[in-house]
């Protein structure tokens, strides 16, 4: 494998594809321009969705380049080996000029050419579409990957959660696609382990899409576009990480300078490398949203990178990291090589650290609230320490549902004193507050559920799917106005301007049963209403700051739901059966309300 720093490798990329005579385009913002169904651009495909569809672009058929990315679907993932919300990802295109044959072979061509990345062959694996209804098993393309040597033991044929690609949107250009894997060497879990196993053994290289369809409504089955187009995806960050035998993505130059800087001004008993890892990671993908004109807000991306920042300042306080300074030398960091690619970053260090400092400081706040109250009790309760050296673990829960205080702040503000805290006395006081608020919640959600039978139960979930499907297609400042149970039907009152077309009750209906039908888990999770909300809960949240609450997720690729609820809802959407709209109506100005069932 040849080693390449984070400048070689884009420059390979680049220069690989120029000689395939490709145009190099710019990378463009992280916000999409004229698309309000998704709040970032998560690929190289998105901004080039009209030339996907089939309108000329000015700079030809073949373009390339790297793209500023933002996923934020798995911001829990953060800090594992290999997961960031922001990436770039370098990117090829053919506009309906070549397809399978010439894109395997250059794919190949850059993965193991001795002036190219130089992998050994022996140890690439690749995945293939096994087919369906629309699109047929791509047997053409494994035809292809075993001309250029793969062993047919290495071709693998998966389903289209795994080789198919569009975007979360749910419309517009997609494919199947296929996608190649490096072997780490690491035993395999199981004997079905394959490349799309997360066990660790794969990491993914790159994916060819082969974007021959089109999905026009949100629902509808893929056609076949009237263009072949090839969308490429390599993952730099991942790149960067193999080519130079890294186990993640935070040991490589990107992250590892970063990391040592947190590592150093934090205190040794609390520092811990996850923790670090997403310090640098959220302040790095804030540079670039920031970069790119969002500001925090309370809605749509401003929300995201008020989560982002507002994770890092905990994370901060939880390693005890000193450094007044840390957020803007990182900042620097960041922006110091981000900024020789983009201008907006290099232009914009200044306005950068202005506006993710007073964020910070914002929250930072509300958590000095906490110290105060600390000291107060210090004063008053502790005066005499050889008296009475330890700290109250009720008070000291108090801190942490009230003001957000960490435990480890709070043991840590206590050390520095002399105390000690009784640790057995904040469990208890956690775990009984747990209880009361779970009762509580339960408590409140009754109000709209006539009864918890099975039936009601499978409405519940019901209601949830229906309520991210609209938010979905009508955007995030739709909201529920009200919901009401019975055993045969539900009832979801919600923000809306207009009564809903026959055809817009089709494609809710019909996106609501392709969710039931991916059969997917239905989560339940405990954390304080802070966490809650920095996971991006939606719901009635009645509880206050600290409140231990209920949260439950529907996720997948595609669609995400994640409610503050009391439940009690369904393991798997699958035991729903079919959804069906019975009526649409008005309930009061700008409020709709819908009426459906469960056959
Ligand atoms: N659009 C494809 C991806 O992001 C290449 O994986």
């Amino acid at each position: 494998m040849k080693k390449l720093n984070y400048k070689e490798l884009k420059s390979l990329w680049i220069d690989f594809y120029k000689a395939k005579t490709h145009a190099q385009i710019p990378s463009a913002s992280v916000v999409p321009e004229n698309d309000a169904s998704v709040l970032f651009i998560n690929s190289g495909m998105h901004p080039l969705v009209p030339y996907l569809m089939g309108e000329s672009h000015p700079q030809g058929k073949r373009l390339c380049n790297i793209q500023k990315c933002i996923r934020t679907g798995d911001i829990e993932e953060v800090g594992n080996p290999n997961h960031l919300t922001f990436f770039e990802m370098m990117g090829n295109w053919s506009l309906g000029d070549y397809f399978k044959k010439e894109k395997i072979a250059w794919s190949w061509e850059f993965m193991t050419g001795k002036e190219w990345l130089n992998i050994d062959p022996n140890r690439l694996y690749v995945t293939c579409f096994e087919g369906d209804e629309v699109s047929p098993k791509d047997t053409e393309s494994a035809e292809y990957w075993l001309n250029q040597g793969v062993g047919k033991d290495h071709i693998y044929f998966l389903p289209k959660s795994e080789n198919w690609w569009q975007l979360p949107s749910g419309t517009g250009p997609c494919g199947p696609c296929t996608e190649s894997f490096y072997d780490t060497g690491k035993d395999s879990c199981n004997d079905n382990c394959n490349p799309s196993c997360n066990c660790g053994r794969f990491v993914e290289i790159g994916n060819d899409v082969f974007m021959e369809y089109i999905i026009e409504n949100v629902g509808e089955k893929p056609k076949l576009n009237k263009q072949r187009n090839v969308d490429t995806g390599f993952g730099l960050e991942r790149n960067l990480c193999l080519v130079n035998g890294h186990k993640s993505v935070y040991e490589t130059e990107l992250f590892a300078p970063a990391i040592d800087k947190v590592k150093a001004s934090a205190d040794p008993g609390f520092y811990n490398e996850q923790a670090a890892r997403i310090i640098c990671e959220h302040t790095r993908a804030a540079v670039i949203m920031i970069a790119d004109g969002i500001i925090p807000s309370n809605k749509g991306q401003g929300y995201v990178l008020r989560r982002l920042v507002r994770r890092a300042v905990l994370k901060r306080l939880e390693i005890n990291c000193h450094l007044e300074t840390i957020f803007d030398n990182l900042i620097d960091f960041f922006c110091g090589y981000l900024g020789e690619y983009y201008e907006q970053v290099a232009t914009g260090v200044e306005n950068i650290k202005f506006v993710f400092n007073q964020e910070k400081d914002k929250f930072f706040k509300t958590v000095n609230q906490g110290v105060k109250e600390f000291e107060k009790v210090i004063k008053f309760v502790h005066k005499d320490i050889s008296q009475n050296s330890v700290f109250s673990g009720k008070t000291a829960f108090r801190l942490y549902e009230t003001y957000g205080f960490p435990i480890e702040l709070t043991k840590e503000l206590c050390e520095e004193k002399g105390l000690s805290i009784n640790m057995e006395e904040f469990t208890i006081a956690k775990q009984k507050h747990t209880l009361a608020s779970q009762t509580a919640n339960t408590g409140a959600f009754k109000g709209g559920l006539a009864d918890t039978t099975g039936a009601t139960t499978k409405l519940h979930t019901a209601t949830h799917i229906l309520h991210s499907v609209l938010r979905s297609i009508y955007g995030f400042d739709l909201h529920q106005k009200g919901s009401n149970i019975t055993p045969e039907r539900l009832r979801f009152d919600f923000n809306l301007d207009h009564k809903m077309t026959a055809d817009e009750l089709n494609v809710v209906e019909v996106r609501v049963n392709e969710i039931i039908a991916q059969d997917l888990d239905i989560i339940v999770e405990e954390m304080n209403v802070e966490n809650a909300r920095l996971k991006g809960a939606i719901g009635v949240f009645n509880s206050k700051y600290g409140d231990v609450v209920k949260i439950y997720s529907i996720t997948s690729p595609q669609f995400s739901s994640v409610e503050f609820c009391g439940g009690p809802h369904v393991n798997k959407t699958s035991e729903l059966g079919a959804f069906k709209i019975q009526k649409e109506e008005s309930v009061s100005a700008g409020v709709r309300r819908i009426k459906a069932v469960l056959n």
